[in-house]
């Protein structure tokens, strides 16, 4: 016997004798969860404890049964090879606008490799028979209104985040949003899910589309490099313009709080030329037709334009001169643990609310109104900002 295929038998006897057995089965450890929904995109990821190659079965919201046929597959890959990891995110493209579509997501194991050869294991997946499948809809520019929930300055507390959500009921809503700082520090994935995104996905992220809007604090840490593999995984950047019904977001990446030196960044940073790099990109975004022509424009950015610190110094100067002409009808904030409303005036033309960290926002906006309600974590009503048009 060639000493190859010598190995082989070796490794499927492993494989059949119950060696492998012994082990736990792959599962599905977090999610999943949608990220960057558009009229015609979504990103959905999920984890798995085991190494593994996945893939989303879509099928429409017809009255079929999600098994009246083999529905089709779409495989996390890259560059013609299916991704093989523990976190894992496949893009649904060319979809249609305002549409409902039902999915079920695949995880594969990868039990071993012997040069070209691979032993899959088994497969784990979310249901599509007892539950019934999950299912999640478009956003559409025609829709004429819009509900929403900001919830923000989290910072670990996950059961706080719960009851927050219980409030805002962000499962009955079109979209939500993470404000920043979700956690003070990104050590880990467990601190990740622990601190927040397990609620996350519990109470809505499975079928309402979250976009997360990055804060200085998910800068910071061991872990923070990592960000990107677990929210908006397969988007260019952490800035992005989210059109839904009236309303056209610009979700901004406002970085650290602090000069690029401060020693409490290690000389890592380099969040000045980034923000920079941002302005370029915000410059041409604003001249986009899905943001033109929405009746509202709300910008979304973790530091406000006010404060002294450095960073909320560069989103006032290299942010709010492009958004000023842009017309932007209110920015959305956290950061600053308190609630704080500043009106329209000479240098920043639009109001700013900075929400504070035990309160969640509510939003709905029509053609011609758009309304907040900013609720505590005692159930009362903390503000209510009406535009109207
Ligand atoms: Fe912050």
């Amino acid at each position: 016997m060639k000493r190859t295929t010598f190995g082989l038998f070796i490794l499927l006897l492993f494989f059949c004798t119950g060696s492998a057995g012994a082990q736990e089965d792959i599962k599905i450890t977090h999610g999943p969860y949608l990220q960057n929904m558009s009229h015609n995109e979504v990103t959905i990821a999920w984890l798995t404890n085991k190494n593994a190659i996945s893939w989303v079965e879509l099928a429409p919201d017809d009255d079929t049964h999600f098994y009246v046929t083999e529905r089709p597959k779409y495989f996390a890959a890259k560059n013609g090879v299916k991704s093989e990891g523990v976190v894992h995110a496949v893009k649904l493209t060319g979809l249609e606008p305002g549409t409902r579509y039902r999915y079920r997501v695949f995880s594969q194991e990868v039990a071993g490799r012997q040069n070209h050869h691979i032993f899959y294991g088994k497969v784990a997946s979310t249901a599509a028979y007892q539950t019934g499948p999950l299912s999640f809809t478009t956003n559409d520019y025609t829709k004429k209104d819009v509900t929403f929930t900001v919830i923000n300055d989290i910072h670990g507390r996950s059961d706080m985040m719960k009851t927050l959500l219980e409030i805002a009921a962000p499962a009955k809503n079109d979209l939500v949003f993470f404000n920043g700082d979700m956690v003070s520090s990104m050590n880990s994935e467990k601190e990740l899910f622990d601190g927040f995104m397990d609620v996350g996905v519990e109470t809505f992220a499975k079928e309402i589309p979250m976009y997360y809007c990055r804060g200085n604090h998910e800068t910071r840490g061991p872990f923070a490099t990592r960000f990107q593999d677990y929210f908006s995984p397969l988007n260019p950047e952490l800035y992005f313009l989210v059109r839904q019904g009236p309303v056209c977001f610009v979700v901004l990446d406002c970085g650290e709080d602090k000069p690029d030196t401060d020693i409490e960044y290690s000389g890592i940073t380099v969040y000045d030329e980034y923000r920079t790099q941002e302005m370029t990109w915000l410059k041409e975004a604003l001249k986009q037709k899905e943001f033109t022509e929405a009746p509202f424009k709300v910008a979304i950015c973790h530091m406000p334009p006010f404060g002294g610190w450095h960073g909320e110094q560069e989103v006032l100067e290299k942010f709010v001169p492009l958004l000023n002409d842009a017309g932007i009808d209110i920015m959305l904030c956290g950061h600053l643990h308190r609630h704080i409303k500043k009106e329209a005036g000479p240098q920043v033309k639009f109001p700013v609310l900075a929400n504070g960290n035990e309160a969640v926002i509510k939003g709905r906006i029509t053609r011609d109104e758009l309304a907040l309600d900013i609720t505590g974590l005692d159930g009362k009503q903390v503000d209510r900002i009406n535009i109207r048009k």
